[in-house]
């Protein structure tokens, strides 16, 4: 890893089976504090199962998960949410009937308070101002009246990290946050992650190798659920085994 900053995330000879097959196979790994770290690797090279381990979702089959230097592996999904790991909503997660700013002023709600219909007009104002606030950091301002269900697709995903946003994260985890959408919306996403990754660690699945190239600052290549290469995206660029790789599914 690039030295500048400890790892806040690593992962210690972690291994993934699914009965006979093996997703994942003795992977070490680190994920600087403060960086934007992609995880990168073609099509089942283990990228979702990585991401479901770092989230809690996966306990592994063997090896650690540490959270800055703690062994957490095996603990419930809840309790890497209470440290500070946050997966992005997945679309399926937002209220379709609401509007943007609804969906995200319930994401603030779930975060500070137990659900309470009694909260005071004013305390819904300031979350309201905050869900607003969040809402114009990922490109949504003008849409923040809008009903979820009716906004396009980029938007959608734009509104799901909003939501993760509001966690107030440590870790942000994010999948493939530019899959299905258009080239112009994945310029602005892209946009909208580099904002992110000013104000907390941000770990990027993505199979497009060329877009995290520029944005990254720590790069995580993966193949076949192997630990391919670890470096900056200069020294990935550089590495002879990963442009083999890429070079074999046609330079993506
Ligand atoms: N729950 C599961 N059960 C069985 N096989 C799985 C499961 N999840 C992933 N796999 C397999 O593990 C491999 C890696 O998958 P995945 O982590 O989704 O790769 P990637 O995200 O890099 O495309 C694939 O061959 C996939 O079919
Ligand atoms: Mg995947």
């Amino acid at each position: 890893m690039n030295g500048a900053s400890p790892p806040i995330l690593a992962v210690r000879g972690v291994t993934m089976r699914f009965g006979g097959f093996t997703a994942l196979s003795n992977v070490t790994a680190s994920f600087p504090q403060g960086q934007l770290t992609a995880i990168i690797g073609p099509n089942g090279a283990g990228k979702s199962t990585l991401f479901n381990v770092l989230s809690g979702a996966l306990p592994p089959t063997d090896g650690e998960v540490l959270f800055n230097g703690r062994s957490i592996a095996g603990m419930r999904q809840h309790h890497f949410a209470r440290l500070g790991i946050s997966k992005s909503f997945q679309i399926t997660n937002i209220f379709p009937d609401l509007t943007a700013l609804e969906n995200v002023r319930i994401a603030i709600q779930a975060m500070t308070t137990r659900f309470n219909i009694w909260t005071p007009r004013s305390r819904l104002t300031e979350m309201e101002d905050r869900a607003a606030e969040l809402l114009s950091d990922v490109g949504l301002a003008a849409h923040m009246r809008r009903i979820a269900s009716e906004l396009a697709h980029g938007e959608q995903r734009a509104l799901e990290i909003a939501m993760a946003v509001a966690c107030k994260p440590k870790v942000l985890l994010l999948d493939e946050p530019t899959a299905g959408m258009s080239p112009e919306e994945t310029v602005e996403i892209m946009q909208v992650i580099l904002r992110l990754a000013e104000r907390c660690t941000v770990i990027l699945v993505e199979h497009k190798m060329k877009l995290v190239m520029d944005i990254s600052n720590h790069i995580l290549v993966l193949h076949h659920g192997e630990f391919l290469a670890e470096g900056t995206p200069d020294e990935i660029r550089a590495n002879s085994e990963v442009r083999r790789v890429y070079l074999g599914e046609g330079r993506r």
